[in-house]
C-alpha cells in the first residue's frame, strides 16, 4: 500500500486513483499541501493562469422542493420569498455585461412560475448580448431541457449533492437519485456543458461516499465541478448538524483537480463563507472559475441557501473589483473569454 505523498505524486501524472486510495490521501493530513501544490500545478498545466468569472443571478428564492439542508426549502416558513419578472432578468443580465461578465449563470429554486415559453423568451434574449448562458434551475424533462439549449442555452449546472443513493432520498424528501442522474445524461447527450458537484460534510456521509463522488464526476465527464462544504441553516431541520470543513472541502477539490485535469472548478462562495478568503485559497489549490454574484438589493440576502452567505451585503460592482484585485494579487489574470473547457490531451 502506497503512502499519501506517493499516490499524491503519481496521481499529479496518471490522473489516476482508486476509491481506496481516494480515501487515504482524505484520511491523512500530514501531506494537506503537497496535495494542494500539486492540484495547483495540474490546474496551471492544463487550464493555465486565467480565471474565468461568471455572473450569478438569483433570479428567484421560491422552490418546490424540501431538501433538508436548504433554506429555500418550500417549508421554511421563515423566509421572505421573491421572484424576479423575465424584463428584470434580462436588465440584470445586461448591466452583467456592462461589467465585463462572459458568461451569465442563472440560477433559482424550482419555481413553476417560469414556464417554457418564459424561460425561452428569458434566454434567447440574454443570448443577444452576446455571453454563454449557464442554467441552474433543477430537475426539468428532457423536452424542457431541449428547449432551453435550442433557445441558446450552453451550460447546465445540477448537483449529484451526494452520490450515495440512500443519503441523497433521505435529504431530499420525494426526490429520487435515478432520476438526477437522468437529469445529467439528458444534459450530456443534449450537447450541454454539464456541471456537477456535491455537498461536503452531510451528516452520516462518509469518506468512502465522497470518494465515489469525486469517481462519479470523472465517469459522467463533468465539464464543472461546484464543490463546497455543507453549512447548517437555522431554519432547516438539518440546523444541529456540524456541517463541513473547509480543508475537507478543498481536499475534494484539490483531488478533483487531480483526477480531471481540464475541467472547470469554480472556487465556490460555500468556500468563502467558511473561511476568509477561501475563493483564492481554493483558486491556488486547484479552481479555476468564480462566480460572483450579481443580483441586487435586498434580493442577495434573501437568497439564503445556508446563513452569512459571502457577498450577501455587497453590490455587484463592488464584487467584481474586489473579486478582480484579489486575483491578479495572486499573479493570475481575468478571462476575456466565455471560458467553454477547453479538452486537453492527457500527458502522463
Ligand atoms: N450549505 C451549503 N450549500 C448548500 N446548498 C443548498 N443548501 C446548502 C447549505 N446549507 C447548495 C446545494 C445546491 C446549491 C444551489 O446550493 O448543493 O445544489
Ligand atoms: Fe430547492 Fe435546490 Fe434548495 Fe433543494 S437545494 S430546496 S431544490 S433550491
Ligand atoms: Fe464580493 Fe469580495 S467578491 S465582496
Amino acid at each position: 500500500m502506497s503512502t499519501s505523498v506517493e499516490l499524491i505524486k503519481e496521481a499529479e501524472f496518471s490522473h489516476n486513483l482508486n476509491r481506496e486510495e481516494i480515501v487515504t490521501i482524505l484520511k491523512d493530513d500530514s501531506c494537506n499541501e503537497e496535495l494542494f501544490q500539486a492540484a495547483d500545478r495540474v490546474r496551471k498545466k492544463y487550464v493555465g493562469d486565467e480565471v474565468h468569472l461568471r455572473g450569478l443571478i438569483e433570479f428567484s428564492n421560491i422552490c418546490k422542493r424540501n431538501c433538508l439542508y436548504c433554506g429555500l426549502r418550500a417549508s421554511n416558513k421563515n423566509l421572505d420569498r421573491y421572484r424576479l419578472e423575465p424584463d428584470e432578468i434580462i436588465e440584470l443580465a445586461k448591466k452583467a455585461v456592462e461589467y465585463g461578465y462572459k458568461t451569465i449563470v442563472m440560477q433559482s429554486g424550482e419555481d413553476e412560475f417560469y414556464t417554457l415559453d418564459k424561460m425561452k423568451y428569458i434566454i434567447s434574449n440574454i443570448k443577444k448580448l452576446d455571453v454563454a448562458i449557464t442554467l441552474s434551475i433543477g430537475e426539468k424533462s428532457f423536452e424542457e431541457y431541449k428547449a432551453y439549449k435550442e433557445a441558446g442555452a450552453d451550460r447546465y449546472l445540477i448537483r449529484i449533492e451526494t452520490t450515495d443513493k440512500k443519503l441523497y432520498e433521505d435529504l431530499d424528501p420525494g426526490m429520487s437519485h435515478n432520476e438526477r442522474k437522468r437529469c445529467l445524461e439528458d444534459l450530456k447527450e443534449l450537447g450541454y456543458e454539464v456541471g456537477s458537484g456535491s455537498l461536503i460534510g452531510l451528516p452520516n456521509q462518509t469518506l468512502e461516499s465522497l470518494a465515489d463522488d469525486i469517481l462519479f464526476f470523472k465517469e459522467i465527464g463533468a465539464d464543472m465541478i461546484g464543490l463546497g462544504p455543507f453549512i447548517p441553516n437555522e431554519d432547516t431541520p438539518l440546523k444541529n448538524e456540524k456541517g463541513g470543513e473547509f480543508t475537507m472541502s478543498l481536499k475534494v477539490m484539490a483531488i478533483t483537480r487531480l483526477l480531471m485535469p481540464d475541467t472547470n472548478i469554480p472556487a465556490t462562495t460555500a468556500m468563502e463563507t467558511i473561511s476568509r478568503n477561501g475563493r483564492i485559497v481554493a483558486l491556488q489549490s486547484g479552481a479555476n472559475v468564480v462566480m460572483p454574484n450579481v443580483t441586487e438589493g435586498e434580493y442577495r440576502k434573501m437568497y439564503a441557501l445556508y446563513p452569512g452567505k459571502a457577498c450577501a451585503g455587497d453590490t455587484p460592482a463592488h464584487c467584481v473589483g474586489c473579486i478582480t484585485g484579489k486575483i491578479t494579487s495572486i499573479g493570475r489574470s481575468v478571462s476575456s473569454t466565455k471560458g467553454f473547457r477547453v479538452r486537453k490531451k492527457i500527458t502522463t
